[in-house]
């Protein structure tokens, strides 16, 4: 079976009747809503909130009943996908480019769930790029400051253009190699006017759910 949908199959699992939801976005987010929409379909009660426009059109297609982030006033459980994650259970998100709607929905959710194929568990962070979300306005000043850092930021650039995130802004995408001093990059990127928020997700998560070639694995964070 598909590893990534393993994972979607299996935190679905946590989801309970009554929950308010944080759906994430992306390939293995998007076997995650197909199931949330089974448990709608056979009756359980649940609102949920989708991370990017994306998987607000597939939640809608499922007749998932859905709120907007300001009309909750908390959220139950979060489930998203990753990048990369680390043992520390620091994580790389936002390869879709939704990484500001999702850090404001981990953020506000009781409990996080992350969900991934075994592709994704590395010893360090940093091989796969950190998105930042960046500001249209002022841009290039803030791509200058973030290589004055020595960051090598890339502009996103999808299908010939640049990248456009569901919030009207753009993605700047820091190769900073594995094993980079986390704490650094995440305090001077917060010096920068322009970036909005970047795909650090550090310690966030109660457990990961991942597909392996052995079956679903679920690790627990010992911190939470
Ligand atoms: C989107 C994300 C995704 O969760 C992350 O990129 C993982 O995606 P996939 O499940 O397709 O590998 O952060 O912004």
């Amino acid at each position: 079976m598909d590893m990534k949908k393993m994972a979607g199959d299996k935190a679905a699992e946590y989801v309970k009747d009554g929950m308010v939801l944080g759906l994430g976005t992306g390939s293995t987010a998007f076997h995650l809503v197909n199931a949330v929409g089974e448990l709608v379909k056979n009756g359980m009660k649940l609102k949920a909130i989708p991370t990017s426009k994306a998987t607000e059109a597939q939640a809608c297609e499922l007749g998932i009943p859905l709120l907007t982030i300001d009309e909750v006033e908390h959220i139950d459980l979060a489930i998203d996908g990753v990048d990369e994650i680390d043992p520390q259970f620091s994580a790389i998100k936002g390869g879709g480019g939704a990484l500001y709607r999702e850090k404001v929905v981990a953020t506000l959710a009781d409990e996080v769930i992350w969900i991934m194929d075994e592709s994704k568990l590395v010893d360090q962070i940093g091989a796969f790029h950190l998105p930042v979300e960046i500001a249209q306005y002022g841009s290039k000043q803030a791509m200058k400051k973030m290589e004055e850092f020595g960051f090598h930021p890339v502009l996103r650039v999808k299908e010939g253009r640049t990248f456009v995130t569901d919030n009207g802004n753009f993605i700047a995408d820091l190769h900073l190699g594995a094993g980079f001093d986390i704490e650094d990059v995440r305090q001077k990127l917060g010096t920068i006017v322009g970036v909005l928020e970047h795909g650090l997700f550090l310690n966030m998560c109660k457990r990961m759910v991942v597909g392996t070639k052995d079956g679903v694995k679920v690790i627990e964070n010992p911190a939470k």
